[in-house]
């Protein structure tokens, strides 16, 4: 059986991504934060449409402690691919941000899926073939004035993968970063309809992302046949800002 964990599968994206790989025959682990409801809720839904696959809600808050992080990891099923689309962000002048913010953002975005990663790599190791995929971000490669810690985050990641995965490639086991543009998620409820079509106007392709054109491309990096594909960041923004 193949079975991935999705970190922030209550997310705008990482539902996403659950329903596409869950059509893919993938089995699923669905992690949330605060919204264990939503979790359960997706696993069911996705348990009648697919019942011979498993769909099983699990949580685990990012800002824990490393011991709670060794614990849920040790609970786990051997899982071949871990998704990590769990993320925050907060959009203020750098010179307003807390550092009890600015410690969050980095330990939800790059800190703990580091240190997830370590805690996973001896089982992903066993399979044929293991796939990580990280969300990044169009910031990570442009960082974007008020959103600073958020894109030192997402920049650090997408620098994280392309080191890790050359110390993994001979095993089959890829780890790539799909780094998205804007998408219309929760992620984005701070902004108004008009700040949101004025964005629209700047990105190439006329408009934010769907959740599901994003999910593609984690899907296609699951695919046995993405084995030579790794360390790589893939830009998924409609042309813009890359
Ligand atoms: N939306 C965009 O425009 C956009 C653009 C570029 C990159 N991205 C990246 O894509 C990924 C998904 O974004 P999204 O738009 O789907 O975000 P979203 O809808 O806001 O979902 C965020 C997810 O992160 C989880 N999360 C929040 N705090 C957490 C914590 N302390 N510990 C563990 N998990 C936590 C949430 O879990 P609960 O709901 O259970 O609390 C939720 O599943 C993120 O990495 C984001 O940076 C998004």
């Amino acid at each position: 059986m193949k079975r991935a964990i999705i970190f922030g599968a209550t997310g705008g994206i990482g539902q996403a991504i659950a329903k596409r790989l869950a059509q893919s025959g993938w089995s699923l682990y669905l992690h949330c934060n605060s919204h264990w409801a939503e979790a359960a809720e997706l696993g069911e839904e996705l348990a009648s449409l697919y019942p011979d696959q498993d769909f099983m809600p699990i949580q685990q808050d990012f800002c824990a402690a490393d011991a709670d992080l060794k614990k849920f990891v040790e609970g786990l099923l051997p899982v071949n691919a871990a998704i990590f689309a769990q993320g925050i962000t907060n959009y203020d002048f750098l010179g307003s941000q807390s550092s009890e913010v600015i410690e969050r953002i980095l330990k939800v975005n790059l800190e703990n899926p580091i240190k997830l990663t370590k805690l996973l790599e001896s089982q992903l190791l066993k399979h044929d073939h293991s796939r990580i995929v990280y969300l990044g971000s169009v910031y990570g490669g442009q960082g974007s004035a008020m959103e600073a810690v958020y894109s030192a985050s997402k920049g650090g990641i997408s620098r994280f993968a392309q080191a890790y995965a050359r110390e993994v490639a001979a095993s089959h086991f890829t780890v790539n970063v799909v780094a998205p543009g804007a998408v219309m998620t929760p992620m984005n409820a701070m902004f108004s309809g008009e700040t949101l079509a004025d964005l629209a106007e700047e990105i190439p392709a006329g408009h934010l992302a769907n959740p599901t054109e994003i999910a593609y491309w984690v899907d296609c990096l699951l695919n046995p046949e993405s084995d030579y594909l790794t360390g790589q960041t893939i830009y998924v923004s409609g042309g813009w800002l890359e």
